[in-house]
C-alpha cells in the first residue's frame, strides 16, 4: 500500500463527485449531507460550501493513482463548527486510509474551529468505528425521511396561502420566537422567496411553513415548519405541511421528498402522518477540539 495523498484541485471536481455519489449510494458506506446524485454533490462542493473552498477544505487519497479515499470539510465559521464530509474510502485497508486522510483534515482544520460533526449512516460500520475510535461523542439521531409522489393525498387547505406583504411582520415575529438561533433569520427566509422558494401561511399566521426547491435536480428542502405554541395540536401544522407538498410536487421533476430530521422532533409524527416513510437512521456524532 502506498498512498499518496493531496489537495482537490479544480479538475478533480467530477470524478470527487462521482466517487462520493457511488459510495453515497450504499448504506454501508453513506454519510449524510452529500446525497447521491453526482451532479449535485458536484454542484454543492463548487458553489454551496460554506466559509471554506473545496480547494482548500478537500484531501484525496490515491493508491496507484486511483483514487481510493476523499474526506472534505464545510466549515461554518459563525459557528466555529466544521461538518465532516467523508471519510469516503473504497479500498481493503479502510482505516489506514482513515487515518491518513484524518491526520491530514486535522493539520487544515482552522484554530477556530471548536467542534467537529459527522452523521454516518447507522450501517456503515467502518465510519461508526472511526468516529467511535476518535473520541466523537454520540448524539441525539437523526432519521431520513422520505414521500414519493404517488404515496402522497392532497387536500384542500383553501386558508392556506402564499405569504403577502401585511403578513410579514407577524411571520417574522413567529419564526423568531419558534427558531430564535437558526440558521436564517424570518428577514432572510423573506429575501430568499423567489419561485423556487414559498412561505405559506395561515391567514392570521398562526402557523407557517418555508419550502425550497430546485426543480433541475428534483430537489426540495422543507426547510421551516412551525405553529405558534398556543395554536399547535390543532391541526394546523398538517394543512400547512399538506399545501407545501401539493407546492413541490407541482414541480414536475420532483418525484420525491426527502428529509432529515432528529428522531425525537415533534415534527416527525407530522411528517409520518403525511405518508412520509423512515428511509434511513443517522448517527450524529461530535467532537470537541479544546485549542
Ligand atoms: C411540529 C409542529 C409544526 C406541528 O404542528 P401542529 O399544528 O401542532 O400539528 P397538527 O396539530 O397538525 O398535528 C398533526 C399530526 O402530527 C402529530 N403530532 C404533532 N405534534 C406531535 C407531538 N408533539 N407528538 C406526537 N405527535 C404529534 C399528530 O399525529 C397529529 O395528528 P392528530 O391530529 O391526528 O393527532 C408544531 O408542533 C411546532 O411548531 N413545533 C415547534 C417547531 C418545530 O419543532 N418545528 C419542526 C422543525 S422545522
Amino acid at each position: 500500500m502506498n498512498i499518496l495523498i493531496r489537495k482537490l484541485k479544480q479538475d478533480d471536481y467530477t470524478s470527487v463527485a462521482r466517487f462520493i455519489a457511488e459510495l453515497n449510494s450504499s448504506d454501508s458506506n453513506n454519510i449524510c449531507d452529500l446525497g447521491t446524485k453526482a451532479v449535485e454533490i458536484e454542484h454543492f462542493i463548487h458553489h454551496d460550501l460554506l466559509d471554506m473552498k473545496a480547494e482548500d477544505g478537500f484531501i484525496l487519497a490515491h493508491d496507484n493513482n486511483e483514487l481510493v479515499g476523499v474526506f472534505g470539510l464545510d466549515i461554518d465559521l459563525d459557528k466555529n463548527r466544521a461538518y465532516l464530509l467523508g471519510p469516503y474510502i473504497k479500498h481493503d485497508n479502510w482505516r489506514e486510509v482513515a487515518d491518513i486522510l484524518w491526520a491530514a483534515i486535522l493539520k487544515i482544520l482552522p484554530k477556530s474551529v471548536a467542534q467537529a460533526r459527522l452523521g454516518p449512516n447507522s450501517k456503515n460500520i467502518n465510519c461508526i468505528e472511526f468516529a467511535e475510535s476518535n473520541g466523537f461523542d454520540r448524539g441525539n439521531d437523526g432519521l431520513v425521511l422520505k414521500l414519493e409522489r404517488q404515496a402522497f393525498q392532497p387536500h384542500k387547505s383553501p386558508e392556506i396561502v402564499e405569504i403577502s406583504q401585511n403578513q410579514q411582520d407577524a411571520f417574522i415575529k413567529l419564526h423568531e420566537m419558534l427558531f430564535p438561533k437558526s440558521y436564517y433569520n424570518g428577514r432572510d427566509i423573506l429575501s430568499r422567496c423567489n419561485q423556487n422558494r414559498v412561505v405559506f401561511v395561515d391567514r392570521e399566521v398562526k402557523g407557517y411553513v418555508y419550502v425550497e426547491t430546485q426543480p433541475e435536480f428534483g430537489e426540495s428542502n422543507i426547510e421551516f415548519i412551525g405553529v405558534h405554541p398556543s395554536q399547535q395540536g390543532k391541526g394546523l401544522g398538517g394543512k400547512l405541511l399538506n399545501r407545501a407538498i401539493q407546492w413541490i410536487f407541482s414541480f414536475e421533476t420532483i418525484e420525491a421528498i426527502t428529509l432529515s430530521t432528529y428522531a425525537d422532533n415533534p415534527a416527525r409524527w407530522l411528517y409520518e402522518k403525511a405518508g412520509f416513510q423512515v428511509e434511513d437512521i443517522v448517527l450524529s456524532y461530535s467532537k470537541d477540539f479544546q485549542r
